[in-house]
């Protein structure tokens, strides 16, 4: 397999630290040009922190991460501390990095590495507001064929979102950035709540990784147990659902999920319907298709390769 140069745009948030960690225990297979964050789960002051963190936890300090976008392009920021506490790790022991956070923005530094690669090089991944992304290609139409493909976690549409009844937190908080992500004609996997929502890490699977490895593994363990915003009616008292890992999971075995090529459109102005992603799988709208949807995922299997993988740190 050829190493996919890749750039992970994140907003860490618990499961975006572990896609993190699994990105970088995955060095023969993924080489992590750059962590670029957002505002999401947390403000950006936090996400930008806990991404540095995290870096420096996994024995990576000289991975170079940047602060991209504050706000969404035209709506007002919504975060999720309800889900990953006020710190966004909730569970972990959060302390200040030593690893400096880079002077170049996020942004610019997705348009330079883009402007310098080679057509089809680079990998996106995004598991936070897609707002650093659409910042990046609005009015850059030259940079568009050097993305390789874009693998977003984000959407939802068998079972509803997890914000609103329609819409997922991702593509909620900036549908606009959504939108243009979605128009922008790259290759597009999208790994959606519908699947990711099944991928539960339950506490024997905490006990597992916590005996696994070396530090690293032992302080993640953490994020595989609920924190106190869990959501005991949907996943039970101690599933921790394993939304962003998919994207890795995806690029390390993309066998793990069954997907269907469909046009995907993002609602941007709906008063109920706002950032829902609406899903043609029966073609009857006639727009071109854009994504390889999610449809199903080997949650055992993806959870087990996240064990493995954090356990090498
Ligand atoms: C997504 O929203 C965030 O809270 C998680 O980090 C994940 O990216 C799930 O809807
Ligand atoms: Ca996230």
């Amino acid at each position: 397999m050829t190493r996919q140069r890749i750039i992970l745009d994140c907003d860490p948030g618990r499961d975006d630290a572990l896609a993190i960690a699994m990105a970088l225990a995955s060095p023969d297979e993924l080489d992590v040009l750059g962590v670029t964050t957002v505002a999401g789960n947390v403000p950006l002051d936090l996400t930008q922190r806990n991404a540095r963190l995290i870096c420096e936890l996994c024995g990576h300090p000289e991975v170079k991460v940047f602060a991209g976008a504050e706000s969404p392009l035209k709506l007002a920021g919504v975060t999720a501390e309800h889900v990953h506490g006020g710190s966004g790790l909730e569970g972990m022991e959060v302390r200040q990095p030593a690893m400096p956070l880079q002077d170049r923005n996020a942004i610019d530094f997705i348009v330079e590495t883009l402007e310098t690669s080679a057509d089809d090089e680079i990998t996106l991944v995004a598991t936070g507001p897609l707002t650093n992304l659409a910042l990046a290609f609005a009015g850059r139409p030259e940079i568009l064929p050097k993305i390789r493909r874009i693998v977003l976690m984000g959407g939802a549409c068998r079972e509803g979102g997890n914000v609103t009844p329609s819409a997922e937190f991702n593509i909620h908080v900036d549908p606009d950035a959504a939108h243009a992500v979605f128009a922008c004609r790259r290759p597009l996997v999208v790994i959606n709540i519908d699947v990711t929502n099944r991928v539960l890490a339950t506490p024997a699977h905490a006990d597992r990784l916590l005996n696994a490895g070396a530090r690293p593994a032992r302080e993640l363990s953490r994020l595989l147990k609920p924190a106190g915003g869990a959501r005991v009616e949907e996943f039970g008292p101690s599933g921790v659902a394993l939304h962003d890992p998919c994207t890795i999971a995806w690029l390390l075995k993309p066998g793990l999920f069954e997907t269907k090529l469909v046009n995907v459109s993002i609602e941007t102005k709906g008063d109920l319907t706002l950032g829902a992603t609406v899903v043609d799988f029966r073609g009857i709208t006639g727009r071109q298709p854009n994504a390889l949807w999610a449809c199903e995922a080997a949650s055992a299997e993806i959870i087990e390769l996240l064990i493995d993988r954090i356990a090498r740190l």
